[in-house]
């Protein structure tokens, strides 16, 4: 990665952990198996909690029942769930302290927050103000998922809502449709293999997302191999709490980041592309055609 460009805002200790995060990774050797864990493995204080949010999960009618584990990342847990619509991605929310919130405030810089009562709770990160970070997290993921899904951006189709009454109810667990299948979960591009024609479709696709992103106004703020998944020739954009609006003071520098984070990541599949062209070509394709929208069901 060629030297970031220092601004203020960078010098927070742990904002740009994430950004280091797909080279750290690359090195990272791969452990076996890929992914899946049982349910049995998972601790019980783990357990408790998930097994509270689960049973809901089943008496609102969302699930029939969990799969299995499928990652444990460092801001929420993935499982695979079926429901009545077929299989579901479980994106379950770390508790309180997770790290991510740390993070949050270079992301939700520019927001305007009416309540000054839950402002000081959240700046204080008190307990209240912690669950209702994580809340607003969760809601972000699916109102972003409801939005990029109506105007036909590649991204999986949430499965509860879209009215913010019905998921608010599914806090702390965002669900929506399976990549893949149950049997072979669709890969994330970071770990797929792709053969030189595939990956120049795939980084075609990448930097095409980017752009419809862009057109919406909108930088996703984690764009990397890592948040792509690969299925059926297929490129799907998937973790959305942290897309950024251009309401943000740090709009551009995160653009710039997600182009550096998606060159970067790229390399491993042979595409050696610049960052700062990458943007340019971004930034030239959101002034493009927008995808067509997907209508909503009567
Ligand atoms: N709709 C989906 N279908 C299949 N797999 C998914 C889907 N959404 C997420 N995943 C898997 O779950 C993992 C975690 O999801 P993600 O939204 O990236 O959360 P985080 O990175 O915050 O842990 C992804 O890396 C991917 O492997
Ligand atoms: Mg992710």
């Amino acid at each position: 990665m060629s030297a970031q460009r220092q601004t203020p805002w960078m010098t927070q200790d742990d904002f740009w952990d994430d950004a280091n995060e797909p080279q750290d990774r690359i090195r990272r050797p791969r452990k076996k198996p890929a992914g899946r864990r049982a349910l049995a493995d998972l601790t019980a204080e783990d357990s408790d909690l998930q097994d509270d949010i689960i049973r809901r999960l089943k008496d609102l009618g969302h699930i029939t029942e969990v799969v299995a584990e499928l990652k444990s990342g460092k801001e929420a847990t993935a499982y695979v769930a079926r429901g009545p619509r077929g299989s579901v991605l479980l994106k379950l929310y770390r508790d309180l302290e997770a790290r991510s919130f740390k993070n949050d405030a270079v992301y939700r810089a520019g927001q305007v927050i009416l309540d000054a009562r839950a402002k000081r709770a959240m700046e204080g990160r008190t307990r209240k103000g912690l669950a209702m970070l994580q809340e607003g997290w969760v809601n972000a993921e699916y109102a972003h998922l409801w939005q990029l899904w109506h105007a036909g951006l590649p991204v999986p189709e949430p499965l509860v809502g879209p009215h913010p009454f019905e998921y608010a109810q599914t806090t702390p667990a965002v669900l929506m449709r399976l990549i893949g299948t149950e049997d072979q979960i669709a890969p994330r591009l970071s770990d797929a293999a792709l053969s030189p024609q595939q990956a120049q479709s795939a980084w075609d696709q990448s930097v095409r997302g980017m752009a419809d992103l862009l057109r919406l106004g909108y930088a996703h703020g984690d764009y990397s191999t890592y948040n792509l998944l690969w299925w059926e020739d297929t490129v799907t954009i998937i973790d959305f709490p942290q897309l950024t609006t251009r309401q943000n003071p740090h709009f551009h520098d995160l653009l710039a980041r997600d182009a550096q984070s998606l060159v970067t990541s790229f390399r491993k599949h042979g595409i050696q592309a610049d960052a700062q062209s990458t943007l340019r070509e971004v930034q030239r394709r959101a002034l493009g055609p927008a995808p067509t929208p997907r209508l909503l069901l009567p």
